[in-house]
């Protein structure tokens, strides 16, 4: 078995690293304090090819593989995991569907914007009432003509203040359960009906908005459906599939930030007359830290490749995503413990790292989710 990173693949990881830690790591601590979006940053990594890494060239991508893609995601978020979830939503929420369900005209069109970093993206599944039970979604579309009418609100949608497209997810029977499902893609700058809601203030990842959409009789063309109709269900969950190895790179990112700021510190931090990284309180803390999250990160490529071959990948990206996530946030937890009074303030990293990795616990499917996931496959009852 080979773990060493192709060529093409060392070379996307040492360019993001580089870009990372000289363009995003100084302004972190400014982007999570005035919870600006990073506008500029998010035009460079689409220059650099970040926003689409694994879509085709012809579309505005890179025309690299998902290894590639969640090399990138972990450094990005180890420097800022607020632009570490910007770049997962273009990626893979709204980019994975439109490449891989979407027409020719409609990837020409809706994804080469988004791919390129021209733009941003983004993905509306959850609902009030539909988090967990994603097929209870009500937000309803009606074919009229060459039109679908759109009425509901989307809640807690990362980009969603921002974004220029939408893959939004709808129900054009709500008596059909999941398979009334279809997604739309929307112009959200050019939709009558549709408006940005409420904009949520959060514990972490403060330079990403996470905003309602509200849509009153919107009408989005019939053309912008992706595939056909009955799919969108299934669409939405292979999306998903996806997405999740998208945030397991995130937290991957973030607990490795913590780890690092925890060595740093326990290096110059001296009592007792030695530094604090000579008792093994500390010493045992960092190196169940590192072997998390190593077996963290190998579990995240496994997924991210058996993606790229194409194998099903279901139960593999929920178990990098939990397992991922639930790492970060215990290398988070200890980071701060290990930071000790300088940890609970704002001056250090170290409680910042601690409130984005909560989400990565929550989002794009909770990790209770992704338990039920793993055992229906390990059980067969799927
Ligand atoms: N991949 C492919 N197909 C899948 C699938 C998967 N992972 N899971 C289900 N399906 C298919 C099933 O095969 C079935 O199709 P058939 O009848 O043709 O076989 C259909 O979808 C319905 O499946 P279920 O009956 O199993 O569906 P369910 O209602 O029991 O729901 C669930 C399953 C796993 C709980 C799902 O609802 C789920 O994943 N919920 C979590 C929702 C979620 O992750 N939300 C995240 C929002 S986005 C976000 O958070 C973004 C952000 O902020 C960054």
């Amino acid at each position: 078995m080979n773990f060493a990173p192709t060529e093409e693949q060392q070379m996307v990881r040492d360019m993001v690293k580089k870009f990372a830690e000289t363009e995003i790591k100084p302004i972190a601590a400014e982007l999570d304090k005035t919870h600006r979006h990073p506008e500029e940053i998010c035009r460079k990594l689409g220059e650099m090819g970040i926003m689409g890494v694994a879509v085709a060239e012809e579309y505005g991508g890179a025309g690299m593989d998902n290894v590639a893609y969640v090399m990138a995601m972990i450094e990005i978020s180890k420097a800022c995991a607020s632009c570490g979830v910007i770049v997962s939503v273009n990626n893979s929420l709204y980019g994975f569907p439109v490449k891989t369900y979407g027409t020719e005209e409609q990837k020409h069109k809706f994804l080469t914007p988004v791919a390129s970093g021209q733009v941003e993206g983004c993905y509306a599944l959850t609902e009030a009432s539909a988090g967990s039970d994603a097929a209870s979604l009500k937000c309803r579309a009606e074919l009229k003509g060459d039109k679908y009418i759109v009425n509901g609100t989307k809640t807690f949608i990362t980009n969603g203040n921002v974004a220029n497209y939408c893959v939004l997810a709808a129900t054009t029977d709500p008596a059909a359960g999941y398979k009334g499902v279809i997604n739309l893609i929307v112009d959200l700058k050019n939709t009558n009906g549709f408006k940005v809601g409420k904009v949520e203030e959060k514990m972490g990842i403060l330079a990403s908005g996470t905003a309602e959409l509200v849509f009153e009789d919107a009408e989005v063309p019939a053309a912008n459906l992706l595939g056909k109709p009955g799919q969108g269900f299934k669409q939405m969950m292979e999306g998903l599939n996806a997405g999740r190895i998208g945030i397991g790179a995130q937290a991957c990112g973030i607990g490795r930030a913590a780890m690092e700021d925890a060595i740093n510190y326990s290096k110059e931090r001296v009592q007792f007359g030695k530094p604090i990284n000579t008792f093994q309180a500390i010493q045992f803390k960092l190196a169940e830290m590192a072997t998390e999250l190593d077996a963290a990160e190998l579990l995240l490529l496994r997924a991210a490749w058996m993606e790229d071959h194409k194998l099903d990948h279901e139960k593999e990206s929920a178990m990098c995503k939990y397992y991922a996530s639930d790492v970060a946030m215990r290398a988070a937890i200890e980071g701060v413990q290990i930071f000790g009074g300088y940890g609970y303030i704002k001056e250090y990293p170290a409680e910042r790292h601690m409130r984005d990795a909560k989400i990565c616990q929550i989002y794009e499917g909770t990790n209770e989710i992704q338990r039920v996931v793993i055992a229906r496959k390990l059980l067969g009852l799927r």
